[in-house]
């Protein structure tokens, strides 16, 4: 008799990082059979809320990524902001299997060696510069004839880390923050932002996410909507799914692009789970977080088929109040992270809607959020 596939429950897997996006991995994870354990800062933190099995510590400290790795049969990361010297010794060292590579989390991490990743797989991105000092900044003011974007090579965030050229006095205070590790970019008049997940498993199997509308307002994700077209994005994703294979990558990984029309720029990379997909938990039979869980366990992928013709997600970002509320009507999903601060900007969750166009999804949830006190 031919034998079914199976695995051990609970697999043990650890979650480096303690945000809603470990949060929302850890949800997945615990009703998929797996033990998860939580490596962050504060027991407060949204995914320390959801596990039982909380390591208080610092991911970026050698030691504590050590102790946090012992008896773990997986390892998986909520972001690419951590030090992946030491990962990647435990990678080489540990019997834990760590995905995605740190050495390929290290390349991703850095906007610098980033873009020169894209540039070789002949993805189109904006022409770049490396800044690390005054006279850097200076060439840079020029060749971008003084319209370019100025960013942090780690760890830039929701905008913080990004600043914009116009005219010369915004020259003047970019010298401030320097020297640095930075890269110039061009600054890129796009028709509209959109988002590509890709998910590849250990076992080399990858599946795509359905193309989406992003809003950023003051960079910050503001809602997103789905599915879209584009008549140039399946060549894109050949060449992207040539650059995964090509660095071995593992997990879910986010695209944020930019459509000009007759080009489609990829604006940056996230090796992870992305903000632009958590429609996925309600619109798609398996959402983002399960797919980059079964990746990492070598699991084939089914196809991401859609619960609806079209949905939304709206983003609730903190407003200061001192008690947050909700209408007890609302007509989508809501998604919230047990954040203990509100402070102004902060993702607090969000709101996930089904519908039958983009159009009619979109303005209910936008409606429905001013009904909610943030
Ligand atoms: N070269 C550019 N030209 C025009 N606008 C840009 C450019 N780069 C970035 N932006 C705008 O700034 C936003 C934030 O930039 P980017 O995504 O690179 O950095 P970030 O702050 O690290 O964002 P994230 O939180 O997504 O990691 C983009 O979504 C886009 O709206
Ligand atoms: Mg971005």
């Amino acid at each position: 008799m031919k034998s079914e596939k199976s695995r051990k429950i609970p697999l043990k897997i650890g979650i480096v990082g303690g945000g809603q996006l470990a949060q929302m991995l850890a949800l997945e994870a615990n009703a998929y059979g797996l033990e998860v354990h939580v490596l962050s800062e504060k027991s407060t933190d949204p995914a320390a809320l959801v596990t039982g099995h909380f390591f208080q510590g610092s991911p970026d400290s050698q030691g504590d990524q050590s102790e946090f790795c012992k008896n773990l049969d997986l390892l998986t990361f909520e972001s690419e902001f951590f030090d992946m010297e030491h990962f990647k010794k435990l990678a080489e060292l540990s019997p834990t299997y760590i995905f995605p590579e740190p050495q390929a989390m290290a390349i991703l991490q850095d906007r610098f060696s980033q873009k020169n990743l894209l540039k070789k797989n002949k993805i189109p991105t904006a022409d770049f510069l490396r800044v690390q000092n005054k006279q850097d900044l200076l060439q840079a003011f020029q060749h971008f004839k003084g319209q370019f974007v100025l960013k942090k090579c780690q760890g830039g965030y929701d905008g913080q880390g990004t600043y914009y050229s116009r005219r010369q006095a915004d020259l003047e205070s970019m010298q401030g923050l320097l020297p640095g590790n930075f890269i110039a970019e061009s600054f890129i008049s796009f028709k509209r932002e959109m988002a590509l997940v890709i998910v590849r498993s250990r076992n080399g199997a990858m599946i795509t996410l359905p193309l989406v509308e992003t809003k950023q307002s003051h960079s910050r994700c503001d809602w997103v909507i789905g599915p879209i077209r584009h008549p140039l994005i399946a060549p894109l994703i050949g060449k992207l799914q040539r650059l995964l294979k090509n660095i071995n990558y593992v997990g879910a990984i986010a695209f944020e692009l930019f459509d000009c029309g007759r080009q489609i720029m990829v604006n940056e990379v996230a090796p992870r789970v992305h903000n632009s997909a958590h429609y996925s938990q309600d619109a798609l039979q398996v959402s983002q977080f399960l797919l980059h869980l079964k990746a990492g366990l070598g699991e084939s992928l089914a196809p991401a088929k859609l619960n609806s013709p079209a949905f939304a997600m709206v983003n609730l970002l903190g407003g200061g109040a001192s008690e947050s509320k909700m209408p007890l009507n609302l007509t989508g999903k809501l998604h919230w992270y047990g954040k203990k601060e509100n402070r102004a900007g902060r993702k607090l969750g969000h709101i996930n809607y089904l519908g039958q166009t983009t159009k009619e999804v979109l303005a209910r949830g936008l409606s429905e959020r001013k009904k909610l006190v943030l």
